[in-house]
């Protein structure tokens, strides 16, 4: 089963406080965009890429994406205000697919197996996204004060690829739209529809890279990963 994935990477990293956009921070010489994307490029059910750009980087982008050989990216339609409409953005342009991936620029440690249960869930259920188990205990606060103790096996965190079959993320994003509905991720604005969205379980490497100290992970990850391999 092919896929198409939709790649916002049009934030501004404020969170990281690098003054620019954290994608293009490197981790252990090669930049944080790259490393993402190189999953994709190797990926043999991957047939497309769509990568949602900041209009003023998008040259730069272009010129990264030749220097190392990233061959897939379809297009680079320009980024939102907000992630959701990043995203929209590169469905606007998209065709007729079997499944859609979007998946967070800024998460480069995704691997092909989690990728394909994804693929493969969203086409049997319709709609699939990674995520782990909470690994705290989990407390709800009203003004700094417990208010309960949450059931921790019933919590998830939810991370990118989020998969779904094409039909049902553009109606979903339409809905959206329509009615002016920002959600956190992809897959509310499934839920909102009324359709259930199954859980693939991934694994705690796949971080965002949000603020410095994710560097730090980042870089740890990648040299165990040298090691395992060598
Ligand atoms: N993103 C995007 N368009 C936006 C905002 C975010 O394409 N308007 C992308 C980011 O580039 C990133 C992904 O969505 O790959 C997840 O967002 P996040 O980790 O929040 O990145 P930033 O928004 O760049 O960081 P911050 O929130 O700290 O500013
Ligand atoms: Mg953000």
């Amino acid at each position: 089963m092919q896929y198409e994935v939709v790649l916002p990477a049009a934030g501004s990293g404020k969170r990281m406080g690098a003054g620019h956009n954290k994608l293009f921070l490197k981790l252990l010489e090669k930049p944080i965009l790259i490393h993402t994307l190189e999953v994709f490029q190797q990926d043999t059910l991957c047939t497309g890429i769509w990568l949602a750009v900041k209009p003023e980087e998008r040259l730069y982008i272009q010129t990264m994406l030749q220097e190392y050989g990233i061959t897939k990216v379809k297009s680079l339609p320009a980024g939102g205000v907000e992630r959701q409409h990043s995203v929209h953005s590169c469905m606007k342009e998209m065709e007729q697919v079997d499944i859609v991936l979007v998946h967070d620029a800024a998460r480069p440690f995704i691997t092909h197996d989690i990728i394909a249960n994804l693929v493969q869930s969203a086409h049997t259920y319709g709609a699939a996204i990674a995520g782990v188990r909470a690994k705290d205990t989990m407390k709800k606060v009203r003004n700094g004060v417990i208010e309960e103790t949450v059931d921790r096996d019933s919590l998830w965190m939810i991370q990118t690829p989020q998969a779904f079959q094409y039909d049902l993320i553009v109606e979903a994003e339409d809905v959206a739209e329509k009615v002016g509905f920002l959600g956190t991720d992809e897959a509310m604005l499934v839920e909102r529809l009324g359709h259930a969205v199954h859980i693939v379980e991934s694994n705690y490497e796949n971080v965002k890279i949000t603020t410095q100290e994710d560097l730090i992970f980042g870089e740890a990850i990648l040299r165990k990963r040298a090691l395992d391999l060598a």
